[in-house]
């Protein structure tokens, strides 16, 4: 294991009407004012808003709305956000949705406490916000595991770059698997991947074979994997989603990166993907990774053998790679570039410019070169 420190500073609830007890447990520990940050409305439909005002209003807290947080959030409604949040002298942020409601509102969080610009803070400075606005999440669709860490994704649409913006990690999570139940199936398909990949992508950066993080991601691939099949044949299975939804939690809260470094390289590139064509990123995960794979299997050989057979149960590297990609197919997910819901056509001149601007990783099993990283992206095309 290397040198780690490691807190646990999210209190977490998870179950049925969980949402009751954690704000009776926790809304008396903050001001009178929240502001209930949710998506494009998807909540309004399948009653948890009601539900989530309704214990609000009880808890005798002053409402104050935002809504239209997008898939993918911005950094212009970060700072919409932010100014709501200074006008308004709100006490308390609650992010009501999934990885996008309650990134951007980490990154609202710290920046309404700032007086400079949070981007130019951390991208230009290197320095990273040590305060905020208190938030809390309610997640209503699980994949990123976002509730439970303080790093946020938000595209700077005008720089054309999708990335990581540290903001507050939230003090409570509500994970009710009740409230993922309407999501649509290909999003709880894309967001399971995005669960799957977190735990690759942790689990192919650099460390000693024998380490227990190692162990505990190949614990939550092979469970993510068994429970998405799950879904496979019945998409209502409660079970199911609930496992995925701690699977989610787990693949991102931090336990399963202790003592090692993390790859992450696919993220990198569709990440890129995301800022020049707001594609899915679950899904642009799927077109990505075997591709990815295809090309670092042998600099791992190892990892990749026991990956495949503890969670796809076949004898080698090379058909566990396989293996996910037949995994994807069976799950009806995006595995080419014209299969992705895009902005922009998906051209070679946008992958070139993906592959040009995309962070490359020096810890995962080969760092690539910028023609490589093309070459794996002109492959999903
Ligand atoms: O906006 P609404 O109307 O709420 O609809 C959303 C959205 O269209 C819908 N949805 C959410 N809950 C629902 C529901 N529909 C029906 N019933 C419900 N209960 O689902 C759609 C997708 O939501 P979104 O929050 O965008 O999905 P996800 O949770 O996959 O989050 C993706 C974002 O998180 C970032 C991604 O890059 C992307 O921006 N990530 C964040 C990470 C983190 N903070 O640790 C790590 C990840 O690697 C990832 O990069
Ligand atoms: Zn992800």
């Amino acid at each position: 294991m290397d040198k780690f420190t490691f807190s646990y500073p999210t209190k977490v609830y998870f179950g049925e009407e969980s949402a009751a007890q954690a704000f009776g447990a926790e809304l008396g520990k903050v001001g009178k004012t929240v502001m209930l940050a949710y998506g494009g409305g998807s909540v309004k439909k399948n009653g948890v808003y009601d539900e989530i005002k309704s214990l609000l209003e009880q808890a005798g807290k002053t409402i104050i709305d935002f809504s239209g947080i997008m898939p993918n959030p911005t950094y212009a409604k970060v700072q919409e956000g932010a100014a709501i949040v200074r006008k308004q002298h709100v006490d308390f942020i609650l992010a009501l949705g999934g990885g996008s409601v309650i990134d951007c509102c980490k990154v609202i969080s710290a920046q309404a406490v700032l007086d400079e610009d949070i981007w130019e803070m951390e991208y230009s400075k290197g320095q990273f916000p040590t305060a905020g606005i208190p938030i809390g999440a309610v997640v209503t669709a699980s994949g990123t595991g976002a509730e439970m860490n303080a790093g946020a994704v938000i595209t700077y649409e005008e720089k054309k770059w999708k990335g990581p913006v540290f903001g507050t990690v939230a003090s409570f999570a509500v994970l009710d698997p009740a409230y993922t139940m309407s999501v649509p199936p290909m999003q709880v398909f894309s967001g399971a991947f995005d669960t799957l990949s977190h735990a690759m992508e942790t689990y192919f950066g650099s460390s000693d074979q024998n380490n227990v993080s190692d162990d505990l991601a190949l614990a939550v691939m092979r469970n993510t994997v068994v429970n998405m099949r799950r879904l496979l044949k019945n998409i209502n299975d409660r079970q199911a989603r609930s496992n995925l939804m701690w699977d989610s939690a787990m693949a991102e809260n931090g336990i399963l990166k202790c003592g090692r470094l993390t790859d992450f390289q696919a993220h990198q590139m569709e990440h890129q993907l995301g800022a020049y064509t707001d594609c899915n990123h679950g899904q642009g995960l799927a077109v990505i990774h075997p591709a990815y794979y295809r090309h670092i299997v042998k600099d791992a050989p190892e990892k990749f053998a026991r990956l495949a057979k503890v969670v796809f149960d076949v004898d080698t590297a090379a058909g566990g790679v396989q293996a996910l990609e037949s995994f994807i197919k069976e799950c009806g997910l995006p595995t080419k570039m014209g299969q992705l819901k895009s902005t922009v056509e998906i051209t070679p001149e946008v992958l070139r410019q993906v592959a040009d601007t995309c962070n490359i990783i020096k810890v995962g099993p080969r760092e690539l070169s910028r023609d490589e990283i093309y070459d794996i992206l002109m492959e999903c095309l």
